[in-house]
């Protein structure tokens, strides 16, 4: 198996970018990816032959829903989930799980329980605060271990009781990398009759999820971290998002998915959330060396992502490992690399992530600063307001660019 990143690179025209005579370093991927030709074809394509709303006797609006449905099968694909029709679209992760926390709560009675993380995006916890508090519930938040910000699963088990309605858990941590046991989380607290919802947007791009083998009830992602639009996903069991009742207007259909999609879908987008698995798909199968795609060939694909991704994170934190004002945060040892994604947040001593991201962007270095809405985290640690610097590789990034980033750093080393 060999994953050939060059071949890759040379499929997203936003890597062209040069800064001051040099190709700009896309190291801000977890705040986005950049996206191949395809998927802004996708867009144009859209425009210019389909465009029509749903549910029309005309041929632009037949089009335009047999889109939405290619999308859904080939998402069902990607997640490994049995119906098409649980998937749903929405302007993004945050604003699904708002709507979609408001109607899980409505199952919800004074003196049950729902557990968040420390490690998780804010968008999976603020939702279940705020539902919890509208239906007198009790909120449990999973406490980590400050050492390697891995979760604490001890203070997991104690907190998880027969009041748990629900456990929202985050894959990978947008903040550290850190991945979560969210299979052994999942049969732990189905074991206790709560539902399991999973934030996988940052896991998406570096790893093939797997709603079945990992039984959640829930599972939502964003396409713009995997090298899609900005569009939010969320996938649900099949008699769960059939049988619970959500916010919706009268004329819209009862049937899946129309029951969970409020409003006039972003279909140029759904289009594009399409090209962006089918990018996927290709790029797997070459990297496995197969001849068709298949389930198989995706997940030995991805596992070949992994490794190069694993190999270049693990360049990555050695480079930041000889910089002796810079402290990382998270999992550093090479022997527990597969706990994590190559995402990795350092604090300097002498400078605010702030500076040292402007810093780095006028050399044509793209990072992150500050929390990344991984609130609970930062506070957790101790790190606001100023948060950390935070670094993202993905599979279209390559060891010099990891050069660059730290002979720019090694310079305020002084
Ligand atoms: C782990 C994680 N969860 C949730 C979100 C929120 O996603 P969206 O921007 O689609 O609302 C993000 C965005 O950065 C994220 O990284």
């Amino acid at each position: 198996m060999a994953f050939d990143t060059l071949a890759c690179r040379i499929k997203f025209p936003a890597l062209a970018r040069q800064i001051n005579g040099k190709p700009a370093v896309f190291l801000d991927g977890p705040a986005g990816s950049q996206v191949p030709r395809q998927v802004i074809d996708a867009v144009s394509d859209y425009f210019i032959h389909h465009n029509a709303n749903h549910g029309g006797e005309f041929a632009t609006s037949r089009e335009s829903d047999a889109i939405v449905l290619k999308t859904s099968q080939l998402l069902a694909a990607f997640l490994n989930a049995p119906n098409p029709e649980s998937i749903v679209f929405g302007a993004n992760m945050t604003t699904l799980t708002f709507a979609f926390s408001r109607a899980l709560a409505a199952t919800w009675k004074p003196g049950d329980e729902v557990i968040v993380t420390r490690l998780d995006h804010d968008a999976n916890v603020s939702p279940w605060v705020r539902a919890a508090q509208d239906r007198g519930v009790t909120v449990r938040h999973v406490e980590i271990h400050q050492e390697d910000c891995t979760l604490d699963l001890d203070d997991f088990k104690r907190k998880l009781s027969g009041k748990t309605k629900l456990v929202a858990v985050g894959c990978a941590s947008n903040a550290v990398g850190t991945r979560n046991p969210v299979k052994e989380m999942a049969k732990l607290a189905h074991g206790v009759g709560a539902l399991v919802f999973l934030d996988a947007v940052h896991l998406a791009p570096h790893a093939a999820i797997d709603v079945q083998d990992w039984g959640c009830d829930f599972l939502v992602c964003s396409a713009y971290k995997f090298f899609g639009p900005h569009i939010g996903i969320l996938w649900g069991k099949l008699q769960l998002m059939q049988s619970l009742t959500p916010y919706k207007v009268r004329p819209a259909a009862e049937t899946l998915p129309d029951r969970w999609m409020t409003g006039t879908q972003n279909f140029e987008c759904i289009a594009a959330v399409g090209a962006a698995v089918e990018y996927l798909f290709e790029t797997t199968r070459l990297a496995a060396g197969a001849s068709v795609s298949s389930r198989q060939s995706f997940v030995a694909g991805f596992q070949a992502i992994e490794d190069y991704e694993r190999k270049l994170g693990a360049k990555l934190l050695a480079g930041l490992a000889e910089l002796p004002s810079v402290r990382v945060y998270g999992i550093t040892s090479p022997d527990r690399f597969a706990e994590r994604v190559p995402t990795v947040s350092f604090t300097h001593r002498h400078k605010k992530p702030i500076e040292i991201a402007r810093f780095l962007g006028d050399r044509g270095i793209f990072v992150w600063h500050g929390n990344y809405y991984a609130l609970p985290l930062t506070e957790a640690l101790g790190l606001e307001p100023d948060g950390m610097v935070r670094v993202g590789l993905l599979h279209y990034n390559v060891a010099e660019e990891v050069d660059r980033l730290i002979a720019a750093l090694r310079e305020l080393e002084g």
